[in-house]
This record gives C-alpha cells, sequence and structure tokens, in this order.
C-alpha cells in the first residue's frame, strides 16, 4: 500500500496540478484521471472499440483475390466432383463462417491479453508507474472515452518515449472532438513529463485513427505485420510518433 502511494506520487499525481479539464459547447464533457469506480465501463469501452474492428477485418478479407478465388473454386471443384449445387452453397456458407471465426480470433486474443495485463489492474499499471497515467472522458457522469500511456522500456539512445495505449470513445460520443481532447492531455502530460517522444501502433484498417493522430502532428516511422496472419490478411500495423522540438 505504502509503496503503491509512493510511486503514484512521482507518476500520475504529481501532474494533478497542471490537469487539464476541457469541455465542449456540443456535448460537455471533461478529462480526468482514472479511478478503480471506472474499471468496468473502461474495460467495455476498450472491449467494444476492439470488437469493431471484427467486421472490418472480416470484410478486408473477404475482398482479397485470393479469398475470392477461394470463395468460387472451392465450391466449383465441390460441383464438379459431387455434382451436388447444394453441396456447393453448404461449402460456401461454411467457407465464409471460417472467414469470419478468423477475423474475430485475434482481437478476441489481443482483447484477452489486455485484460489478463496491464487492463486487470489500470491502477497499478498505470496510475502506480512512474511517467505512467490513464484518463478518461466524462460526459453527463458517464465515461466515454479512455486513453493510457506508459513508458518505453527501451527507447532508443538519447530518447525518452511514452506509448499510448487504449484510445476508445463511446460509438454515440463520437465526431465531438472526445478522442482529441483525450490525445491532447497524452500530449500535456508527456510534454511536463520531459518525454521527448510519443509513440503508438495502429491498425490501417481504421482510417478514422490515422486522420485523428496525422491531423495532430503524429507521423508514420513504420509499418509491420503482427503475425503470418496479419501479413496473408493484407492487414498491417503502422507505427506513429510524435516528437517534441528539443529544447
Ligand atoms: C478512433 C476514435 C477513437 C475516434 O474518436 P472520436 O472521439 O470520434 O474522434 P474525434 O471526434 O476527436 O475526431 C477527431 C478527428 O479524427 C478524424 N476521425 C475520427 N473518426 C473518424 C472516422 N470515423 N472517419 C474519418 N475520420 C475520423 C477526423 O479528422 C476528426 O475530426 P473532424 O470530426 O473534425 O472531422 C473512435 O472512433 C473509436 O473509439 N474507435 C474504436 C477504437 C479505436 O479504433 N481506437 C483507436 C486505436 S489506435
Amino acid at each position: 500500500m505504502g509503496k503503491g502511494r509512493c510511486a503514484r506520487r512521482y507518476s500520475c499525481l504529481s501532474w494533478m496540478p497542471t490537469f487539464e479539464t476541457q469541455m465542449s459547447p456540443m456535448a460537455p464533457y471533461h478529462i480526468r484521471q482514472y479511478q478503480d469506480s471506472d474499471h468496468k465501463t473502461v474495460v467495455d469501452l476498450f472491449t467494444k472499440g476492439m470488437e469493431e474492428y471484427i467486421p472490418h477485418t472480416f470484410h478486408h478479407m473477404l475482398l482479397l483475390p485470393r479469398t475470392l478465388l477461394l470463395l468460387l473454386g472451392v465450391p466449383l471443384a465441390v460441383v464438379l466432383m459431387s455434382g451436388s449445387w447444394l453441396l456447393a452453397v453448404v461449402c460456401v456458407f461454411f467457407l465464409l463462417l471460417l472467414l469470419r471465426l478468423l477475423a474475430r480470433q485475434p482481437w478476441k486474443e489481443y482483447v484477452e491479453k489486455c485484460l489478463q495485463t496491464d487492463m486487470a489492474d489500470i491502477t497499478k499499471s498505470y496510475l502506480n508507474t512512474h511517467g505512467a497515467c490513464f484518463w478518461v472522458a466524462e460526459s453527463g457522469g458517464q465515461v466515454v472515452g479512455t486513453v493510457g500511456g506508459l513508458p518505453v522500456k527501451d527507447p532508443p539512445l538519447g530518447k525518452k518515449q511514452l506509448q499510448l495505449f487504449h484510445l476508445s470513445v463511446s460509438s454515440q460520443h463520437r465526431r465531438q472532438g472526445i478522442a482529441k481532447a483525450l490525445v491532447r492531455t497524452v500530449l500535456q502530460f508527456a510534454r511536463d513529463q520531459g518525454y521527448s517522444d510519443i509513440v503508438l501502433d495502429t491498425s490501417t484498417l481504421r482510417p478514422g485513427a490515422v486522420t485523428l493522430y496525422s491531423s495532430m502532428g503524429f507521423q508514420r516511422t513504420g509499418q509491420y505485420f503482427l503475425s503470418v496472419f496479419w501479413r496473408l490478411a493484407g492487414i498491417c500495423f503502422i507505427q506513429l510518433n510524435y516528437s517534441f522540438p528539443s529544447a
């Protein structure tokens, strides 16, 4: 307990005096530090935000030339071999089902992994960690947005980097500038804490997120496939960086 409090003093709470409250004339909201009582809502927002990628992944995979070839070729082979169109239709149905399961699996695994690691105890992972923090956007007494930042363990020589995680806004509160306000809060925190850069990874599946970061000054520094699955699915992750001008 004592250790936790101490660590907390040097991370988020030490930054609290300059904590920024932002209001929007469209739908009033404010950004505040995460509290333990937010856990369930934060987990829900994060899970729903990630699950939104499942249909996008499915559609993306469906339109790949190799998938279309498979969806045409396999039933055709079935008709030629069995002479049954019904079997061919059943075959297409099962292929689509398999594709949907494949699209779902990696996102479910990612959510599962986060819920067992940094999101299991957000206070411990973010608020009690030196140079880290987690914020929520609150509107009408409800948590409607989240974002976190953790220091990068092995940054390049001469750099002090903060990694941005779990930016998510409830679907009912989008396009009101809440994500932008959350990212601005991370930028302010990082500047105050003496970070040289903010880094993050995101997927090309959601151009909206990439537009958001680009409009705020983040620049693309690289891209990669997370695994063979993502390579086959043609979905890459991009690395973005926001550099503070050196003094
Ligand atoms: C991406 C996300 C966080 C944006 O939240 P938001 O509160 O709606 O974003 P903002 O209102 O602050 O949008 C700021 C800018 O981002 C861009 N943007 C946001 N959503 C967009 C969309 N769906 N399509 C195109 N551009 C979009 C726009 O440029 C927007 O400015 P504008 O509204 O003046 O045109 C939200 O859609 C979300 O939670 N998605 C699911 C989880 C996710 O993808 N998180 C990002 C992980 S890296």
